[in-house]
């Protein structure tokens, strides 16, 4: 997966969604508006309708005003001696004006059914686009959901993803770290040690028939180198897996462990158990050992102490692991920004992965010549497969 960085990420995420921010607010405008005119045009529509009904009744009106003044006409017409020439020009005008009133009323009312016609195209295309306007907001709506929420999220994914690449990496780094140095000092003491032990054997083969004192002092030297062999492949042993983690458990190997330390070094140790113990998984009691190791090698290694505490507490829900010196401590910002320059230094990342790797967590403070505290908690519950309680 290439290198993807987050900060750049974030900024496009954020500035995609100031823009349709912005768009939204525009579409909520546009929707008002649409809305508006629709409205107004409905009230419209609805004022023409009722015009041209009114106009339906008064052209009803004067249809019926103009048969009744054609039959008055015809009245007229056949009894036009009883009419004086006043009468009936006054009936005839009476007549054109009718005409003339209906002919008006008709034309008006032509011209409103055209109007209303044309008003009705153009409330239902504004109809449209006031549906079309809350579809958009309604998209937008869900656009921003997912801008803000689900794809906010996306960069945790991805930071989640990546922290899982690292950290397979560093599984591996380790791996092989750990078989150089097994390989180195298989190398350096048993492997040197037993071709030793093959020269000084062919000497002794040739000084047996001519000095037998000799030859018996270069058996005991040789009796000496393997069994300073045998101490370097327990030692190897040991460090690889101590026997004892399954055989006695987290708390006795731990306390062999830190009495091995004190014989060869000048620290002084202090190990302290709290809670009831009981059997831990033993990826849990491996975790605790490796924990524990690097942190003394650390301190003996870098902190110049006298004084150490390494505290195991066996609680409810958790184990807890506490180990502080009185050294001269270190900047922790210092120390990790060189590890991610130069890759330096494994052991803290190393305590790092490994807390992680159980769900725990790992912290450590430090402060110059205050000395240095590490602080490890591995969840139980949550690792259910991780320790079983059958206690001893
Ligand atoms: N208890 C401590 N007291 C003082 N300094 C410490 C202590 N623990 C760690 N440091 C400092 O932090 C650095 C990083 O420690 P880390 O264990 O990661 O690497 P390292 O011990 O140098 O190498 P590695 O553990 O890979 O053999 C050390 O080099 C040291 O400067
Ligand atoms: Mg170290």
């Amino acid at each position: 997966m290439p290198h993807i960085n987050m900060d750049q990420l974030d900024k496009i995420l954020n500035r995609t969604i100031d823009s349709i921010e912005q768009s939204k607010n525009e579409i909520y405008d546009i929707a008002e508006h649409a809305q508006k005119e629709f409205q107004q045009m409905k009230k419209k529509l609805s004022g023409l309708k009722e015009e041209i009904a009114n106009s339906i009744k008064i052209i009803e009106e004067y249809e019926k005003d103009l048969n009744k003044n054609k039959v008055e006409l015809m009245q007229i017409n056949k009894n036009f001696n009883e009419y004086s020439q006043e009468q009936m020009k006054e009936a005839y005008d009476k007549t054109d004006k009718i005409r003339i009133n209906l002919a008006v009323e008709r034309e008006r009312e032509q011209m409103l059914i055209q109007k209303r016609n044309e008003l009705e195209i153009r409330v239902k295309s504004a109809e449209k686009t006031v549906n079309k306007a809350e579809n958009l907001i309604s998209h937008v709506a869900v656009a921003m959901n997912y801008l803000t929420g689900d794809l906010k999220n996306i960069s945790s994914h991805i930071e989640d993803l990546q922290e899982k690449k690292n950290l397979g990496i560093k599984i591996l780094t380790a791996q092989e770290k750990e078989r150089q140095r097994v390989a180195r000092e298989i190398h350096d003491g048993p492997a040197q040690s037993m071709s030793n032990v093959v020269l000084k054997s062919e000497l002794c083969i040739k000084l047996l028939d001519r000095d037998t004192t000799k030859a018996r002092q270069e058996l005991i030297n040789l009796k000496d180198m393997v069994r300073v062999s045998i101490q370097d492949v327990r030692r190897i042993i040991y460090n690889l897996r101590p026997m004892s983690l399954d055989d006695l458990g987290i708390i006795p190997t731990l306390e062999r462990y830190v009495s091995k330390v004190m014989e060869e070094s000048h620290l002084v140790i202090r190990f302290v158990t709290a809670g009831t113990p009981f059997n831990l998984a033993p990826i849990v009691s491996l975790t605790l050992f490796r924990l524990t190791q690097e942190a003394l090698n650390n301190i003996l290694k870098h902190a110049n102490a006298t004084e150490t505490i390494v505290k195991i507490s066996f609680l409810q829900e958790y184990i807890e692991l506490f180990i502080s010196d009185n050294g001269e401590g270190f900047d922790i910002a210092e120390i990790q920004k060189k590890t991610k320059d130069n890759g330096s230094g494994f052991g803290l990342s190393s305590m790092h992965e490994r807390a992680k790797l159980l769900g725990g967590e790992f912290s450590i403070r430090s402060e110059i010549n205050q000395g240095t505290r590490c602080y490890i908690r591995i969840p139980l519950k949550a690792n259910k497969m991780y320790y079983n309680i059958t206690t001893p």
